[in-house]
Protein backbone atom coordinates (compact mmCIF):
# COMPACT_ATOMS: atom_id res chain seq x y z
CA UNK A 1 0.00 0.00 0.00
CA UNK A 2 1.53 3.61 -1.33
CA UNK A 3 1.68 5.88 1.68
CA UNK A 4 -0.66 9.00 1.12
CA UNK A 5 0.75 10.47 3.81
CA UNK A 6 4.26 10.46 3.22
CA UNK A 7 4.49 13.63 2.68
CA UNK A 8 1.79 15.64 4.53
CA UNK A 9 1.74 13.72 7.70
CA UNK A 10 3.71 16.09 9.68
CA UNK A 11 1.23 18.08 9.15
CA UNK A 12 -2.09 16.50 9.13
CA UNK A 13 -1.94 15.24 12.67
CA UNK A 14 -1.51 18.96 14.20
CA UNK A 15 -3.71 20.57 11.42
CA UNK A 16 -6.58 17.90 12.66
CA UNK A 17 -6.12 19.05 16.40
CA UNK A 18 -8.49 22.02 16.40
CA UNK A 19 -10.95 19.27 15.10
CA UNK A 20 -10.91 17.31 17.67
CA UNK A 21 -11.59 19.36 20.14
CA UNK A 22 -15.45 19.26 18.54
CA UNK A 23 -15.07 16.16 17.52
CA UNK A 24 -14.03 14.18 20.86
CA UNK A 25 -16.95 15.28 22.63
CA UNK A 26 -19.21 13.90 20.00
CA UNK A 27 -17.71 10.63 19.87
CA UNK A 28 -17.36 10.31 23.57
CA UNK A 29 -20.49 10.51 23.85
CA UNK A 30 -21.60 8.25 20.64
CA UNK A 31 -19.29 5.59 22.14
CA UNK A 32 -20.83 5.95 25.87
CA UNK A 33 -21.92 2.22 27.27
CA UNK A 34 -19.85 0.48 24.15
CA UNK A 35 -18.29 -3.08 25.16
CA UNK A 36 -14.68 -3.02 23.69
CA UNK A 37 -12.75 -3.95 22.08
CA UNK A 38 -12.37 -1.09 19.87
CA UNK A 39 -11.04 -0.68 16.47
CA UNK A 40 -9.64 2.93 15.55
CA UNK A 41 -10.05 2.91 11.61
CA UNK A 42 -7.12 5.47 10.30
CA UNK A 43 -5.97 6.07 13.47
CA UNK A 44 -3.55 8.38 12.26
CA UNK A 45 -1.86 10.53 15.00
CA UNK A 46 -4.10 8.95 17.37
CA UNK A 47 -6.32 12.24 18.28
CA UNK A 48 -9.05 9.83 18.24
CA UNK A 49 -7.30 7.16 19.94
CA UNK A 50 -6.82 9.32 23.02
CA UNK A 51 -10.59 10.11 23.05
CA UNK A 52 -11.63 6.23 22.45
CA UNK A 53 -9.08 5.59 25.14
CA UNK A 54 -10.85 8.43 28.09
CA UNK A 55 -14.64 7.85 26.89
CA UNK A 56 -14.10 3.78 27.17
CA UNK A 57 -11.45 3.63 30.08
CA UNK A 58 -11.69 -0.12 30.17
CA UNK A 59 -11.81 -0.96 26.81
CA UNK A 60 -8.58 -2.48 24.71
CA UNK A 61 -8.21 -0.59 21.60
CA UNK A 62 -6.82 -1.66 18.32
CA UNK A 63 -5.34 1.08 16.06
CA UNK A 64 -5.21 0.57 12.57
CA UNK A 65 -2.89 2.77 10.75
CA UNK A 66 -0.91 2.02 7.30
CA UNK A 67 0.88 5.33 6.95
CA UNK A 68 4.23 4.76 8.23
CA UNK A 69 4.68 8.71 8.63
CA UNK A 70 1.44 8.96 10.52
CA UNK A 71 1.83 5.73 13.00
CA UNK A 72 5.30 7.16 13.53
CA UNK A 73 2.75 10.15 15.32
CA UNK A 74 0.60 7.72 16.42
CA UNK A 75 3.20 5.20 17.91
CA UNK A 76 4.86 8.78 20.05
CA UNK A 77 1.49 9.27 21.48
CA UNK A 78 0.74 6.27 22.58
CA UNK A 79 3.73 5.50 23.86
CA UNK A 80 3.92 8.87 26.06
CA UNK A 81 0.99 7.70 27.66
CA UNK A 82 0.70 4.95 29.95
CA UNK A 83 -3.04 4.56 29.94
CA UNK A 84 -2.61 4.18 26.03
CA UNK A 85 0.14 2.30 26.24
CA UNK A 86 -1.15 -0.37 28.59
CA UNK A 87 -4.13 -1.03 26.55
CA UNK A 88 -3.63 -0.03 22.66
CA UNK A 89 -2.37 -1.58 20.17
CA UNK A 90 -0.92 -0.28 16.71
CA UNK A 91 -1.90 -2.57 14.11
CA UNK A 92 0.54 -1.51 10.82
CA UNK A 93 -1.86 -2.48 7.61
CA UNK A 94 -5.18 -0.93 6.28
CA UNK A 95 -8.20 -1.98 8.22
CA UNK A 96 -9.17 -4.89 5.70
CA UNK A 97 -5.77 -6.60 6.09
CA UNK A 98 -5.71 -5.92 9.84
CA UNK A 99 -5.70 -8.87 12.37
CA UNK A 100 -9.12 -7.94 14.46
CA UNK A 101 -10.48 -9.82 17.12
CA UNK A 102 -13.17 -11.68 16.21
CA UNK A 103 -15.76 -10.00 18.01
CA UNK A 104 -15.96 -6.15 18.34
CA UNK A 105 -16.96 -3.64 20.90
CA UNK A 106 -16.85 -0.77 18.85
CA UNK A 107 -15.02 0.40 15.50
CA UNK A 108 -14.31 4.17 14.91
CA UNK A 109 -13.90 5.52 11.07
CA UNK A 110 -13.04 9.34 11.73
CA UNK A 111 -12.11 11.64 8.71
CA UNK A 112 -11.26 8.15 7.04
CA UNK A 113 -14.54 6.80 5.23
CA UNK A 114 -13.64 8.28 1.69
CA UNK A 115 -10.13 6.23 1.25
CA UNK A 116 -12.55 3.30 0.82
CA UNK A 117 -14.13 2.74 -2.43
CA UNK A 118 -17.45 1.20 -2.83
CA UNK A 119 -16.16 -2.47 -2.43
CA UNK A 120 -14.25 -1.30 0.27
CA UNK A 121 -16.92 -0.42 1.96
CA UNK A 122 -18.90 -3.30 1.77
CA UNK A 123 -16.09 -5.30 3.39
CA UNK A 124 -16.68 -3.02 6.10
CA UNK A 125 -20.12 -3.30 6.30
CA UNK A 126 -20.01 -7.51 6.37
CA UNK A 127 -17.03 -6.38 9.14
CA UNK A 128 -19.79 -5.07 10.89
CA UNK A 129 -22.79 -7.44 10.24
CA UNK A 130 -20.17 -10.06 10.98
CA UNK A 131 -18.05 -9.25 14.27
CA UNK A 132 -20.65 -6.74 16.25
CA UNK A 133 -20.86 -7.61 19.62
CA UNK A 134 -24.44 -6.85 21.36
CA UNK A 135 -24.88 -3.06 22.26
CA UNK A 136 -21.48 -2.63 19.86
CA UNK A 137 -21.34 -0.31 17.32
CA UNK A 138 -19.64 1.64 14.68
CA UNK A 139 -19.32 5.40 14.49
CA UNK A 140 -18.09 7.35 11.20
CA UNK A 141 -17.85 11.04 9.82
CA UNK A 142 -19.38 11.77 6.27
CA UNK A 143 -17.41 14.91 5.02
CA UNK A 144 -18.60 16.99 2.13
CA UNK A 145 -18.47 16.93 -1.16
CA UNK A 146 -21.39 14.03 -1.11
CA UNK A 147 -21.22 14.46 -4.63
CA UNK A 148 -18.71 14.57 -7.16
CA UNK A 149 -18.50 18.26 -7.09
CA UNK A 150 -15.74 21.23 -7.66
CA UNK A 151 -14.74 22.34 -4.13
CA UNK A 152 -13.08 25.72 -4.96
CA UNK A 153 -9.63 26.36 -2.71
CA UNK A 154 -9.97 26.44 0.72
CA UNK A 155 -7.88 27.38 3.68
CA UNK A 156 -9.03 25.05 6.20
CA UNK A 157 -5.83 25.52 8.88
CA UNK A 158 -4.04 28.25 9.70
CA UNK A 159 -2.04 27.98 13.05
CA UNK A 160 1.69 28.78 14.29
CA UNK A 161 4.24 26.87 15.90
CA UNK A 162 7.47 28.48 17.04
CA UNK A 163 8.54 31.36 14.30
CA UNK A 164 6.38 30.00 11.59
CA UNK A 165 2.78 29.33 10.45
CA UNK A 166 1.34 26.45 8.96
CA UNK A 167 -1.12 26.79 6.15
CA UNK A 168 -3.59 24.05 5.02
CA UNK A 169 -4.91 24.49 1.99
CA UNK A 170 -7.44 22.24 0.05
CA UNK A 171 -9.64 22.36 -3.35
CA UNK A 172 -11.12 19.11 -4.94
CA UNK A 173 -12.45 18.09 -8.59
CA UNK A 174 -14.83 15.82 -9.88
CA UNK A 175 -12.95 12.43 -10.96
CA UNK A 176 -15.34 9.74 -11.86
CA UNK A 177 -18.97 9.00 -10.89
CA UNK A 178 -18.18 8.53 -6.95
CA UNK A 179 -14.98 10.22 -6.87
CA UNK A 180 -12.92 13.57 -6.28
CA UNK A 181 -9.55 13.95 -5.92
CA UNK A 182 -8.37 16.40 -3.99
CA UNK A 183 -5.22 18.86 -4.16
CA UNK A 184 -3.56 19.90 -0.65
CA UNK A 185 -1.42 22.06 -0.32
CA UNK A 186 0.48 22.77 2.98
CA UNK A 187 2.27 26.53 2.94
CA UNK A 188 5.21 26.82 5.83
CA UNK A 189 5.56 30.55 5.86
CA UNK A 190 8.36 32.43 7.98
CA UNK A 191 8.93 36.07 8.10
CA UNK A 192 11.15 37.46 5.07
CA UNK A 193 11.96 33.91 4.18
CA UNK A 194 10.25 32.46 0.39
CA UNK A 195 7.03 30.22 1.53
CA UNK A 196 7.62 26.75 1.38
CA UNK A 197 4.93 24.47 0.00
CA UNK A 198 4.04 20.86 0.17
CA UNK A 199 1.74 19.90 -2.64
CA UNK A 200 0.11 16.50 -2.60
CA UNK A 201 -3.26 14.81 -4.65
CA UNK A 202 -5.48 11.72 -3.22
CA UNK A 203 -8.56 10.22 -4.14
CA UNK A 204 -11.74 10.24 -2.03
CA UNK A 205 -14.90 8.07 -2.73
CA UNK A 206 -17.78 10.36 -1.90
CA UNK A 207 -20.56 9.19 0.41
CA UNK A 208 -23.41 10.84 1.15
CA UNK A 209 -26.27 9.67 4.01
CA UNK A 210 -28.80 7.96 1.85
CA UNK A 211 -26.32 5.85 -0.09
CA UNK A 212 -24.85 5.29 3.31
CA UNK A 213 -28.16 4.30 4.82
CA UNK A 214 -29.03 2.21 2.24
CA UNK A 215 -25.84 0.38 1.83
CA UNK A 216 -26.25 -0.15 5.68
CA UNK A 217 -29.75 -1.43 5.71
CA UNK A 218 -28.58 -4.43 2.96
CA UNK A 219 -26.09 -5.63 5.67
CA UNK A 220 -28.66 -5.50 8.59
CA UNK A 221 -27.57 -2.36 9.76
CA UNK A 222 -29.46 0.45 10.98
CA UNK A 223 -27.82 3.73 11.25
CA UNK A 224 -28.78 7.56 12.81
CA UNK A 225 -27.09 11.00 12.86
CA UNK A 226 -25.20 11.56 16.40
CA UNK A 227 -23.67 14.61 17.90
CA UNK A 228 -24.09 18.43 15.89
CA UNK A 229 -25.13 18.18 12.72
CA UNK A 230 -22.16 20.12 11.44
CA UNK A 231 -19.64 17.04 12.51
CA UNK A 232 -21.41 14.57 10.11
CA UNK A 233 -21.75 12.15 12.84
CA UNK A 234 -23.72 9.01 11.78
CA UNK A 235 -23.79 6.04 14.98
CA UNK A 236 -24.13 2.98 13.46
CA UNK A 237 -25.83 -0.64 15.25
CA UNK A 238 -27.01 -4.27 14.26
CA UNK A 239 -30.76 -3.62 13.15
CA UNK A 240 -32.09 -6.46 15.31
CA UNK A 241 -30.04 -4.96 18.69
CA UNK A 242 -32.14 -3.36 21.02
CA UNK A 243 -28.94 -3.19 23.61
CA UNK A 244 -26.82 -0.42 22.09
C1 LIG B 1 -7.41 12.23 7.36
S1 LIG B 1 -6.57 10.97 8.21
C2 LIG B 1 -7.56 10.85 9.68
C3 LIG B 1 -6.79 10.36 10.88
C4 LIG B 1 -7.59 10.21 12.17
N1 LIG B 1 -8.70 9.26 12.01
C5 LIG B 1 -8.09 11.54 12.63
O1 LIG B 1 -9.24 11.89 12.36
O2 LIG B 1 -7.31 12.26 13.30
C6 LIG B 1 -7.07 9.50 7.30
C7 LIG B 1 -6.34 8.27 7.79
O3 LIG B 1 -6.87 7.10 7.14
C8 LIG B 1 -5.78 6.23 6.92
N2 LIG B 1 -6.16 5.23 5.91
C9 LIG B 1 -6.16 5.34 4.56
N3 LIG B 1 -6.53 4.17 3.99
C10 LIG B 1 -6.79 3.31 5.00
C11 LIG B 1 -7.19 1.94 5.06
N4 LIG B 1 -7.41 1.22 3.96
N5 LIG B 1 -7.34 1.36 6.27
C12 LIG B 1 -7.12 2.06 7.40
N6 LIG B 1 -6.73 3.36 7.40
C13 LIG B 1 -6.57 3.98 6.22
C14 LIG B 1 -4.66 7.15 6.50
O4 LIG B 1 -3.39 6.53 6.57
C15 LIG B 1 -4.86 8.29 7.49
O5 LIG B 1 -4.20 8.06 8.70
Amino acid sequence: MTDQYERSAEFVDVMLTPHWTVLGPALAEALRGAPGPVVDVGAGGGHGTRAIAQALPEAEIFAVEPSPGLRAVLMARVNESPALRDRVTVLASGLLEAALPPGLGAMVAMNVIGHFDPAGRRAIWELLAGRLLPGGRAVLNLQPPAEPTVVPQTRFSDLRIGRRRYEGWGRAEPAGPDLVTWHMTYRVVQDGEPPEEVEVNYAWWVLGADRLRAELTEHGLRVAPTGPADLGLWLITRAEDVTA
